[in-house]
């Protein structure tokens, strides 16, 4: 097949890679010049597992082309995937100027028979849109629009795209099916074939759920913390239940991303605009932004008072998730902002986000390497669960650190390991490790806590 993808974002740029590695002829077009000299030079705009190997491979066989000129890329295309950004508006709701521009775009150049494929995560209703918007522009209704959601997770993406659970056709005619069926032929997946509006609503419905799963196990954590109970063996408790699943269930600093903090946002404003006033979700956001604040407060717990102004304070991770350097919405942003407002001198390190903070935070000192971080450090925050961290030899994190104080966001260390080794250690709905009085020579004031204190 011949597939035009508009965007070369997260998704466009993984779509494009993947579908031609699945032997399809793929041009993907951007308007930005610079992405589209970089891709052409091999170079991969971002950092994603594999994806600059396999983009490589799939250039030198010819069978992927980057360019700006949508006309090219559009004249023999079967299918043609919008992958662009649908970024928030003010209110949460999604900001639809690029698709509306781009649909205006296919309209000038579209044929009759082509299939316009839906990539990006739009308000339901959108797609009925975009067949207005290229209608208008081209005068006819000979083409077809199709809602065919992305699920990928960033990290896995390649992965994710290859090897889908399931691929979801919103169609509103047989044309568009058996192009979503040929797109999709050498992918062995479920394939639903559904309404344009219920693939729509679906991808919504997805993230919205996982959000909740993750706010659900922070709340049962923050229990967890006052009961004196263990969420990471409850988890694996509750996790067993095949109606409730394992995934989804770790408890930490909370949810970031592109996907989750802006797709609930919008959906949210989707169930408004339908009539209905969504309960879950908003409770779900609200949670999310607690578990950053308690993180941070789990600290003046140490160091009460305004004592942080004389601090020196470590971040391990800056990246929302392992495997990826987007910051975007990361819980980096509040806990390092709370710090430096409280006095603190803050020095982070994440191994891959680093050049993205240094964009994002210029104000923010970056370490080389997780030792030069956590060098003289009063207390270590864990942001991100690297698997780098999770290797940390303790002797040496001790040794370099002023104080042995370890706020894990993240949960990657073992509370009877950091007992161990004489650290004061405090996660996430488990038990405090608090050494304080012997390891710290008594140097720090102890403030009790009716329910969390150490064993
Ligand atoms: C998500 C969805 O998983 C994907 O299907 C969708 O297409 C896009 O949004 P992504 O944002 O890449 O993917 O990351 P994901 O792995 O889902 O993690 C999202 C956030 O939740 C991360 O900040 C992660 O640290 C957090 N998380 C995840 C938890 O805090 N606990 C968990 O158990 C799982």
């Amino acid at each position: 097949m011949n597939v035009c993808v508009i965007g070369t974002g997260y998704v466009g740029l993984v779509s494009g890679v993947c579908f031609s590695e699945l032997g399809h002829q793929v041009y993907c077009v951007d308007h930005d010049s610079l992405k589209i000299d970089q891709l052409n030079e091999g170079i991969s705009p971002i950092y994603e597992p594999g994806l600059q190997e396999l983009m490589n491979k799939n250039r030198q066989a010819k069978r992927l082309i980057f360019t700006g000129d949508l006309q090219k890329a559009m004249a023999d295309a079967d299918a043609i995937l919008i992958a662009v950004g649908t970024p928030a508006n003010r209110d949460g709701s999604a900001n639809l100027t690029f698709i509306k521009e781009v649909a205006i775009e296919i309209g000038q150049h579209i044929r009759p028979g082509m299939t316009i494929i839906t990539k990006s995560t739009v308000p339901v209703g959108t797609n009925k849109k975009i067949k207005k918007w290229i209608t208008l522009s081209c005068g006819h209704q000979q083409f077809s629009v199709a809602s065919c959601p992305e699920f990928l997770r960033e990290g896995s993406a390649i992965k994710d795209t290859l090897h889908m659970e399931r691929a979801v056709f919103g169609v509103e005619d047989d044309l568009a099916e058996s192009v979503l069926r040929a797109l999709h032929e050498p992918i062995q997946t479920n394939i639903i074939v559904t309404t344009i509006e219920t693939a729509e609503t679906a991808k919504y419905a997805a993230n919205a759920f996982l959000a909740t799963k993750i706010s659900f196990i922070n709340e049962v954590a923050n229990v967890c913390e006052g009961v004196g109970a263990d969420v990471q063996s409850l988890a694996e408790i509750i996790g067993l239940d095949p109606r409730i699943g394992p995934s989804f269930l770790q408890a930490g600093v909370g949810y970031g991303g592109s996907c989750f903090p802006k797709d609930t946002q919008a959906f949210i404003r989707v169930a408004e605009d339908a009539g209905y006033d969504l309960q879950i979700v908003p409770a779900v956001e609200k949670v999310n932004a607690q578990q950053r604040q308690r993180l941070v407060q789990k600290l003046k717990t140490v160091y009460p008072g305004h004592y942080l102004r004389e601090k020196r304070i470590a971040i391990l991770g800056l990246a929302f998730k392992p495997n990826t350097d987007d910051m975007r919405a990361s819980p980096a942003f509040e806990v390092v902002d709370f710090l430096q407002n409280e006095g603190a001198t803050v020095i982070a390190y994440d191994p891959i986000a680093s050049a993205q903070a240094r964009r994002l935070m210029p104000e923010l000192e970056l370490a080389l390497n997780w030792q030069e971080a956590v060098d003289q450090a009063d207390a270590l925050f864990v942001l991100t669960d690297w698997e780098e961290f999770k290797a940390i030899d303790l002797g040496e994190l001790k040794r370099k650190m002023k104080k042995p104080v370890v706020i894990d966001g993240r949960n990657i260390f073992n509370p009877n390991h950091m007992k161990q080794m004489g650290f004061y250690y405090d996660s996430v709905g488990r038990e405090i490790v608090d050494n304080r009085l012997s390891s710290l020579d008594g140097q720090l004031e102890y403030h009790s806590m009716p329910h969390r204190k150490a064993k």
